[in-house]
């Protein structure tokens, strides 16, 4: 029998839903795909994709933010907010609408880069404003509020290279969410700390993430604390051929 949790799980949006979405990549004789047979994201879900170096996490990461092109498409459609239809990316792709993409990405997405991404030559305060000014929105006390939660209100009036590297990663984990965005793409957000400092900023993301009820995707290498932290793994398969110049991911979920 279905309890209530259940049937209410059931009934949540489904944010993207992917259905034989390919990418390919190539370059001096070596190729990579990554294939997509069938991947459904819903509303809140907090979702890892783990797998080691090359294995295509960004890759896929990047084709849930439209900012790299898939070479092929079956279904893709993307549905931000509960209220809106689903968006027809295979379309707005097909028909080359990047402006629009940009849009979307912009508005509804945050980004955690692997790098960080900070500009350095802002402040902090101005780097986790940056999402904000870009959307237009004025200026009200979320980013104080923010960084007072990342543990960072101290360090708003500086620039980031005066920072250590978990107090960045804590900077970019504030970028992306200042902007309100109700889907989070994080890639590798704490590759550069020790483990210990990994899993509470990671434990703090996730927090913040679900308060604001924000759909997460996470990459990362390290399964262990992520493990913990209750997500949902995708399953995927790599497989490269003997010669070691073809390899192929396959991701489902
Ligand atoms: N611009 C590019 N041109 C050609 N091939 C690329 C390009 N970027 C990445 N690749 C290849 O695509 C594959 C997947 O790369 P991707 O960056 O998605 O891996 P990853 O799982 O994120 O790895 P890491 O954990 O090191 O970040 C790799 O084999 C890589 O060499
Ligand atoms: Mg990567």
């Amino acid at each position: 029998m279905e309890n209530v949790f259940q049937s209410r799980n059931k009934a949540k949006p489904i944010v993207y839903h992917l259905r034989d979405v390919v990418r390919d990549r190539a370059s001096e004789g070596v190729t990579f795909r990554l294939r997509v047979p069938s991947l459904q994201i819903t509303q809140g879900e907090k979702i890892a994709l783990i797998g080691e170096s090359g294995c295509g996490k960004s890759t896929l990461l990047d084709m849930l933010a439209f900012i790299s092109q898939p070479s092929n498409i079956g279904a893709f459609r993307f549905r931000p907010e509960i209220e809106d239809d689903a968006i027809d990316v295979a379309q707005m792709w097909n028909k080359r609408k990047m402006n629009k993409l940009g849009d979307l990405r912009k508005r509804h997405i945050g980004y955690v880069m692997q790098t960080g991404g900070l500009l350095p030559y802002l402040t902090v305060r101005d780097n986790m404003s940056l999402s904000r000014s870009v959307m237009g929105m004025g200026e009200d006390d979320t980013v104080d509020k923010l960084a007072a939660e990342l543990g960072i209100a101290r360090h708003l009036d500086k620039l980031p290279e005066t920072l250590s590297v978990g107090e960045r990663q804590r900077v970019a984990i504030g970028r992306a969410l200042a902007h309100q965005p109700s889907i989070v793409i994080a890639d590798e957000p704490t590759a550069s700390v020790d483990p210990f400092a990994a899993e509470k900023i990671m434990s703090l993301f996730l927090d913040l993430a679900e308060e604001r009820n924000i759909t997460v995707v996470v990459a990362s290498h390290a399964w262990r604390h992520i493990k913990r932290l209750g997500l949902r793994r995708l399953a995927h398969h790599t497989h490269r051929s003997k010669d070691g110049r073809t390899t192929e991911t396959v991701v489902n979920g």
